[in-house]
């Protein structure tokens, strides 16, 4: 089995970017975690700052993996093209946040992705992305 994370604009930052809201642990210790704990399927990890990038990504690989977890960061809540994207392949996509961004500022509560998502995960802290990688498992 095989299953893609894609993380989108500042998530690059995990670990350094605004601590209080999205934690201490950079991406890739927290992604050995999860190698570990799912030893038995591939997870490839892909990271950019470029909408088009992300694109292309989907494109690539949404026709031969399992299973898609993205949080596309503030593209979330603008991106009418990554919509359209995950609209348009075949692998099903969980949307995840490390916040919840229900808490938050007004223009983080709608998702531009969600409709073409299989499903949204929100606020569990970097556990949203192991909660995603259950579903798809399961
Ligand atoms: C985020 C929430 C978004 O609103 C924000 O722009 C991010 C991170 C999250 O994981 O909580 O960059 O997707």
């Amino acid at each position: 089995m095989k299953i893609q994370i894609i993380n989108g604009p500042n998530l690059n930052l995990l670990g350094v970017r605004e601590k209080s809201i999205y934690g201490n642990t950079n991406f890739e210790s927290y992604l050995e975690e999860l190698r570990a704990r799912y030893a038995n399927i591939t997870i490839n990890y892909y990271q950019s700052n470029v909408e088009g990038e992300i694109i292309n990504k989907l494109h690539e690989i949404g026709f031969e993996y399992d299973g898609i977890v993205i949080n596309a960061g503030a593209y979330t809540h603008t991106s009418i093209a990554i919509a359209d994207a995950i609209a348009a392949i075949n692998t099903p996509v969980i949307e995840v946040h490390i916040s919840n961004v229900y808490k938050r500022e007004e223009f983080r509560h709608h998702s531009m992705l969600a409709a073409s998502c299989k499903g949204v995960i929100a606020g569990f802290g970097m556990d949203s992305y192991r909660l995603a990688i259950e579903n798809l498992i399961g």
